[in-house]
C-alpha cells in the first residue's frame, strides 16, 4: 500500500510550480484518475507518496527511492532503475486525451564525461495509443533540475470509458566514457497537475 495520501493544500505547497509551463486546457466534465498503482525497481510502492487533486483530475507523485548511479563503488545493477504507474482512469464519453509531457524534478551528480539519461513511455490498456521520450546530460553536473519532456510521438486514449494509463519511467547512468567518473541520478517529484498546468491534451472524438 501507499504510505499516505497528503492533502490538497500540503501538496501544492510542497511542490514547486516546474518550469516552462504548457498551456493550460479545460479538463472535460466526467474525467476523474480513480486509482494509481506504483511497481518497479524505482518505486516500491512503500516509497512513493501521491496525490490527486480534489477533482481527481491531475496527480502528483514523490519519490523516496528513484535513484541510480555508476561507478567505482556503485552496486551492480543499479546504473537503471524503473518506475511503473498504472493509473485507473475515467473517460467521459465523447472524449479522448493524449498526455502531452511529464513534468518531473531530479538530481543531479555527474562527474565529467558521466551521462545520465531519463526515458518515459505510455500506453493504454485498450487502445494503441502510447507515447515516448527521451533526454540525457552529462557531466561535470550537479544540483535540482526540472525537467519538462514532451511526447513528440503522442497516440490518444480510448474515446470515453474507463481504462488504464501506464506510464513507465527509466532512469539510467552511464559511466563507460569516464570508468574512474561517478554518476547518480534521482527522480524526486513528478506531476501532471490541472492545478498547475495541464499535460493532458483533450479532444472531442
Ligand atoms: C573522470 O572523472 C574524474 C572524477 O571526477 C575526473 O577527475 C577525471 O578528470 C575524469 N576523466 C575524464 C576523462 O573526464
Amino acid at each position: 500500500m501507499l504510505k499516505a495520501l497528503l492533502p490538497l493544500a500540503l501538496a501544492i505547497s510542497a511542490i514547486p510550480a516546474f518550469a516552462n509551463p504548457i498551456a493550460a486546457r479545460a479538463v472535460p466534465a466526467g474525467f476523474s484518475i480513480t486509482s494509481i498503482s506504483p511497481s518497479g525497481t524505482g518505486c516500491p510502492p512503500s516509497s512513493v507518496f501521491y496525490v490527486l487533486n480534489a477533482g481527481g483530475t491531475a496527480f502528483s507523485i514523490i519519490f523516496s527511492e528513484f535513484s541510480a548511479e555508476a561507478g567505482p563503488g556503485a552496486s551492480a545493477g543499479s546504473d537503471t532503475k524503473t518506475c511503473t504507474l498504472n493509473l485507473g482512469v475515467n473517460i467521459p464519453a465523447g472524449y479522448r486525451f493524449t498526455l502531452e509531457a511529464v513534468d518531473s524534478r531530479a538530481f543531479y551528480h555527474l562527474d565529467s564525461q558521466v551521462k545520465a539519461s531519463r526515458e518515459f513511455a505510455y500506453s493504454f490498456s485498450g487502445s494503441t495509443g502510447t507515447g515516448t521520450t527521451s533526454s540525457e546530460v552529462s557531466g561535470p553536473l550537479q544540483g535540482d533540475f526540472a525537467h519538462t519532456d514532451a511526447f513528440d510521438d503522442a497516440g490518444p486514449s480510448p474515446c470515453g470509458g474507463s481504462t488504464t494509463l501506464n506510464l513507465v519511467s527509466k532512469i539510467s547512468v552511464d559511466n563507460t566514457a569516464n570508468t574512474s567518473g561517478m554518476g547518480f541520478v534521482a527522480i524526486d517529484a513528478m506531476d501532471s497537475n490541472a492545478a498547475l498546468d495541464t499535460r493532458f491534451r483533450w479532444e472531442a472524438c
